[in-house]
């Protein structure tokens, strides 16, 4: 199900604008991740495409049809929340089954599609186990189970792996992929975590302050920033973020510029025909396949992944060097021009 969002805003009771004139589309059958830091609105829209909360202004519409005052039974969807909220006294077959019992689903078919979704999610071994006895991930499995079994029009996941450890966050991020990319159901999947956003979406809705950053495919985000927000907030190493000044005699940067962002492994050994830094080697770690050296470019410090060994100078990569003015809006920057 395509879902469109025009022009809403959002204000809870208490009278604050929480939501911003929203305005997106959600492309069918795909994944889509909401992304940002704590109170930037994820929940809240999410909440706005299930039903749970109405809009103050603007229009929803999933396909064609407007659902603006529909609520959540008659949108159809189904939600997965962070705390699994399994029903604790049935059996995960029973837990499964039940929004088809009461939707009235013959007992036969409820049974067999409820087997064959456990199935899906890789619980058909714990059937007749209580959600008491079985581990994080498993329940949240179930929890997933249960929100297909009405075939819903879009999945709702609102930090639904927030509560397991590092681990099994990971393996539970593919196992989402997995079964959504099996069910072909829209899926909207919040978290806080870029990371997990980023393995996990086809498309990535960066949310701040109620308002829409950037909605763009993971790689776009990374490569082509639209603001200094997004910049920080997508990658690992964190971009590196220094004062134009302290660039500019070495860089030909827009006049308005204020801060420059250089991603980790923008900065590499120097080489012919690129920007050149004059640099002092800090710190430099390895392990693994980890590598960071700290540089010291004046009074700032740069993180690079691209070096292992002391430098004095270093060469930047334009593709990963990006120019923000005072408001942190992106700049285009002319490689070509000559300095003053
Ligand atoms: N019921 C409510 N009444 C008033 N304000 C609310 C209510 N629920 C949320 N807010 C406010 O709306 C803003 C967005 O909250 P929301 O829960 O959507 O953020 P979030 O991105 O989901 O954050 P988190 O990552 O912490 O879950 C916040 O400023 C929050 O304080
Ligand atoms: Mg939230």
């Amino acid at each position: 199900m395509n879902v469109r969002f025009e022009h809403v805003t959002l204000t809870y009771n208490n009278g604050v604008e929480v939501l911003h004139d929203m305005d997106f589309e959600l492309p069918d059958g795909e994944l889509i991740a909401l992304l940002g830091p704590s109170g930037g609105g994820k929940s809240t829209t999410l909440n706005l495409v299930s039903g749970l909360l109405r809009a103050t202004t603007g229009k929803i519409f999933f396909g064609n049809d407007e659902v603006t005052e529909k609520d959540a039974l008659q949108r159809g969807v189904g939600m997965v929340f962070q705390n699994y909220a399994l029903y604790p006294h049935m059996t995960v077959l029973e837990n499964i089954v039940f929004p088809m019992k009461m939707a009235k689903v013959a007992k036969d078919v409820r049974n067999e599609r409820a087997r064959a979704l456990a199935k899906l999610v890789r619980v058909d071994d714990q059937l007749n186990k209580k959600p008491g006895a079985l581990s994080g991930g498993q329940q949240q499995r179930v929890a997933i189970a249960r929100a297909l079994a009405k075939n819903p029009s879009v999945l709702l996941l609102d930090e639904p792996l927030s509560n397991l450890d590092a681990r099994l966050r990971v393996e539970m991020r593919e196992e989402i992929r997995r079964i959504q990319q099996e069910t072909g159901v829209t899926t909207i999947f919040v978290t806080h975590d870029q990371s997990e956003a980023m393995h996990v979406a086809d498309k990535i809705m960066v949310l701040n302050d109620g308002v829409i950053q950037q909605f763009d495919s993971p790689q776009s985000l990374y490569q082509n920033p639209q603001n200094q927000f997004v910049a920080r907030f997508i990658g690992e190493p964190v971009i590196n973020e220094v004062p134009a000044t302290a660039l500019r005699e070495h860089l030909v940067l827009p006049a308005t510029a204020v801060t420059v962002g250089i991603r980790p492994e923008a900065i590499k050994k120097p080489v012919m025909d690129t920007p050149v830094l004059p640099v002092t080697a800090e710190r430099i770690q390895a392990f693994g396949r980890d590598r960071q050296a700290t540089l010291r470019l004046g009074d700032y410090r740069l993180i690079t992944t691209e070096i292992i060994e002391a430098v004095d100078q270093v060469s930047l990569d334009r593709a990963g060097v990006y120019a923000f003015n005072a408001a942190g809006e992106r700049l285009p920057i002319d490689w070509d021009g000559k300095r003053a």
